[in-house]
């Protein structure tokens, strides 16, 4: 296995854009949660491994939500009702060795501070979880007056009476108190608002430099992010993952280098990424989409392309990704490229996204017989949409190729 040249940190924060695009009109809530807590925690004088533990945390705090249903529900400032996504997002963590000492600040970050004062913690989860949860809850306060009140500015008192209102019960009261000390200035309301474009994001990433991740640690980070895109739809579970496998596998028979073919994998894994923004009534649709749908679907390999670009040394896999509805014939999208101009490797991918779907079960039809998955593989390599040598590859290495694709080979949950 080989290794990666990365800054975690901007690996963790770029692709939390794909957690900020669940809820689809509150893009951004993740980082802005984090501007918040990071700011309380700094009027507090936390140490810098705290503050880094939860800055990351709260980008990721709502890492086990996955679906735009749960999402609306966490936007109700009383509700009670949070469903499961703490549980599920702190057992995401827990799994990842360098991410798990996070797990304990996304666990509890719905707890109140009545209940959290008597678990047995470390103070520092304590405080950090719990300003996280308040934190979250100024920005769903944000969130949902500006849908009557464009200004932020105009809304700012009510905020910060409600939270005051919390104090004690729901947030420990020296964190309510620093809150309220430095969200008395215009500049936090309005530095908020531009969380994701100001320089603010890029101070954090240079606590942590560039260093040598090897392919299996940051894989398990980047399985995070592809398991919330295959929770998204019940008819994609575990798609990416058997895209990445059989992509792997394809790109060996091939005998690419070894760090192509880690490269492939990860491409496999986060492909997708941008069907995020897709509502989940469009991707639960059991009839033909509307043009209107299909144009909302059709954007989202270039949106997995705008949230990979980030990511110093993911260059090839966003590229990738980018291309993985591209067709040899120029007739894919969302460029137009022709064979001149796509890679082995976006070729691979765009093989092994046809085949993934061709054998999963979708509503519309039972599911395809081997010679029938091959007959429509290698139809679509005559008329010219799938590089023919691929699909002559993927026939001569069926078996594999089909346990590859359906995760034989064991991947990590
Ligand atoms: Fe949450
Ligand atoms: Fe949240
Ligand atoms: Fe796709």
């Amino acid at each position: 296995m080989s290794k990666f040249n990365v800054n975690l940190h901007e690996v963790i924060f770029s692709l939390s854009d794909a957690l900020d695009l669940v809820g689809v009109d509150q893009i951004y809530h993740g980082k802005r949660v984090a501007y918040i807590a990071a700011e309380c925690g700094i009027a507090l004088n936390w140490d810098i491994k705290l503050l880094d533990d939860l800055f990351f945390a709260a980008v990721l705090h709502d890492c086990g939500v996955s679906n735009t249903a749960i999402h609306t529900r966490l936007t109700n400032f009383e509700g009670k009702n949070v469903g499961n996504h703490c549980d599920k997002g702190a057992d995401l963590l827990q799994k990842r060795s360098l991410l798990a000492s996070l797990s304990e600040y996304v666990l509890y970050h719905h707890t109140p501070w009545t209940e959290l004062l008597n678990l047995d913690l470390s103070e520092a989860v304590k405080f950090g979880a719990n300003c996280i949860y308040m934190a979250d809850r100024v920005d769903i306060l944000v969130l949902n007056s500006l849908q009557t009140e464009p200004n932020i500015l105009a809304s700012k008192e009510q905020i910060r009476r409600k939270i005051k209102a919390k104090a004690g019960r729901w947030f420990q009261y020296e964190l309510v108190d620093i809150f309220l000390k430095i969200s008395a200035s215009e500049a936090f309301w309005l530095s908020m608002e531009q969380v994701q474009h100001s320089g603010y994001v890029h101070s954090w990433m240079q606590h942590n430099s560039t260093r040598e991740i090897d392919f299996q640690d940051l894989k398990d980070i980047i399985l995070i992010f592809s398991h919330i895109v295959d929770a998204k739809s019940n008819y994609t579970a575990q798609y990416s993952e058997g895209v990445a496998t059989l992509s792997r596998y394809l790109g060996e028979l091939f005998q690419l280098s070894e760090h192509q073919c880690d490269k492939l994998e990860l491409t496999g894994l986060l492909h997708d990424l941008g069907m995020l923004r897709v509502p989940d009534k469009i991707l639960a649709k059991p009839d033909k989409l509307t043009q209107a749908e299909y144009f909302i679907v059709q954007r989202h390999s270039f949106d997995s392309y705008e949230i990979l670009k980030n990511i110093t040394g993911f260059e090839d896999i966003a590229r990738w990704a980018a291309q993985h509805h591209e067709r040899v014939d120029g007739s894919g999208y969302p460029y137009h490229y022709n064979d001149q101009q796509l890679s082995i490797e976006a070729r691979i991918i765009a093989v092994a996204v046809v085949f993934q779907a061709l054998i999963q079960k979708r509503p519309y039809r039972d599911k395809l017989s081997p010679q029938d998955m091959m007959l429509e593989l290698k139809q679509q390599a005559e008329a010219g949409k799938l590089d023919k040598g691929v699909v002559l590859m993927l026939e001569k290495h069926f078996t594999g190729c089909l346990q590859a694709a359906q995760l034989l080979g064991g991947i990590i949950q």
